[in-house]
């Protein structure tokens, strides 16, 4: 299995990767004395919320990259066979492009909850075509949760993401949604689009099989 060294498949360390931030999460109090809170998604957000909103507008955030490192054990894979999705990491000049969604306090509950599988909450600035800036917050999976994967080979990593399947579905859905959803946005991301290339010849080779 795909993972931390020293975590065999089917052992107790398997189940601890099952991580649970959502109580870490209720206990940030950031933005919870405002009407609306600006969310900045950079994942499956951008394609589908599955929260109702106020208004939904494209942003970016500064010194962030995107990328499939962070094990998806809940939605899209298993304990035994994990997927992978994105996270952020700090990347000093870069810039990531995503959707940017106005919700009022209470739609984080449900949030933390989804999002259990390592993901804490972090404030930050987002920015609008139109040169407007808020702070909002954003979800970001660190390298120190037990989900987190970390990098690989890109072919490595476009085959876990081709096979992976979990309660939310295919792991690919995730990766091919997005992509189409950033090209729709005119977002060029060299890492999400060289994955999908990937997966997509995979599953060409499994068709012509
Ligand atoms: C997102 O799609 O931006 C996202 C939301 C919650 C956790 C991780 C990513």
């Amino acid at each position: 299995m795909p993972g931390r060294p020293g975590t065999p498949p089917g052992s107790n360390a398997t189940l601890d990767m099952v991580l649970d931030t959502t109580q870490q999460n209720q206990r940030m109090t950031h933005f919870s004395d405002h009407d609306a809170i600006w969310l900045f998604g950079y994942g499956s957000l951008i394609w589908k919320a599955g929260f109702a909103y106020l208004e939904r507008r494209p942003a970016y955030i500064r010194d962030w990259t995107r990328r499939f490192w962070q094990g998806s054990h809940d939605h899209r894979g298993t304990p035994a066979a994990p997927g992978r999705v994105a996270t952020l990491l700090p990347s000093p000049g870069a810039i990531c492009h995503g959707m940017a969604y106005r919700i009022t306090p209470e739609t984080l509950g449900p949030l933390d909850v989804r999002e259990k599988n390592g993901y804490l909450r972090e404030v930050i600035t987002l920015h609008f075509a139109d040169s407007d800036t808020a702070q909002g917050l954003v979800y970001i999976a660190t390298e120190d949760n037990a989900a987190y994967l970390g990098d690989a080979p890109t072919a490595e990593i476009a085959r876990q993401i081709a096979e992976a399947r979990g309660p939310s579905g295919p792991n690919r859905d995730y990766l091919l949604n997005l992509d189409e959803a950033l090209r729709a946005l005119d977002v060029e991301d060299a890492h999400v689009a060289e994955l999908a290339r990937h997966v997509r010849h995979l599953d060409s080779e499994t068709s012509d099989a």
